[in-house]
């Protein structure tokens, strides 16, 4: 099944639990290598999100501005991006090229993210993939310009949704937690992790 709203494409449940499994598996190996940090917005604050990314690039936040960098905090490369993810890519997009950046934010039952475009690639013709895992977050999807009608929608443990075409340049953000509707994570909290090519 897929659902369109205001162009975003939405697979309701399309990884299962021994998929999400995997791919947590995936994730845990980057993380191991490329350890979760708090970004600082460009205005000083911190984010609510913890991020970290595996492929060719991260995205990356401070005082200079959102960008892609080529390196963790801790100087390194960041890890490969796992097998398992690239084929998701793969089925829900058909696009051959591998994406460069897989960015990876956890959210905490507090943890939240603001309205805001996927602006800081070079190429809008290519899409956005973001695969949910853990608790469900209130996922809002807006216009390609600030303001007007929104449609708010939970997204769960193994949704995986797609920006691509009208809706590349959406504003979307995710508003809250909701806190222990699933298992997968012992500790609780949302993974999201948002397929991307960079250049
Ligand atoms: C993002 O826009 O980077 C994340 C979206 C989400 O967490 O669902
Ligand atoms: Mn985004």
């Amino acid at each position: 099944m897929k659902l369109s709203v205001k162009g975003f494409e939405i697979h309701p449940g399309f990884l299962d639990p021994a998929q999400q499994r995997a791919i947590l598996g995936a994730v845990r190996g980057v993380v191991a290598d490329a350890p979760f940090f708090r970004p600082d917005t460009p205005y000083g604050k911190p984010m609510s999100v913890r991020m970290t990314a595996a492929g060719a690039y991260g995205w990356y936040s401070d005082k200079k501005g959102y960008r892609y960098v080529p390196n963790h905090p801790s100087g390194r490369p960041w890890p490969a991006i796992p097998a398992e993810v690239f084929e998701i890519w793969q089925q829900v997009t058909g696009v051959e090229r591998q994406p460069q950046c897989c960015l990876i934010n956890y959210y905490d039952a507090q943890a939240k993210m603001g309205l805001h475009q996927d602006r800081d690639e070079t190429d809008m013709g290519w899409p956005v993939v973001s695969i949910s895992l853990g608790d469900e977050g209130l996922f809002r999807m807006g216009n390609v310009t600030r303001g007007g009608k929104t449609e708010s929608m939970w997204l769960r443990s193994g949704d995986v949704v797609v920006m691509g075409g009208a809706a590349r340049l959406a504003y979307h953000g995710v508003d809250r937690i909701r806190s222990g509707s699933s298992t997968l994570l012992p500790k609780g909290g949302r993974l999201n992790l948002t397929l991307r090519m960079v250049e």
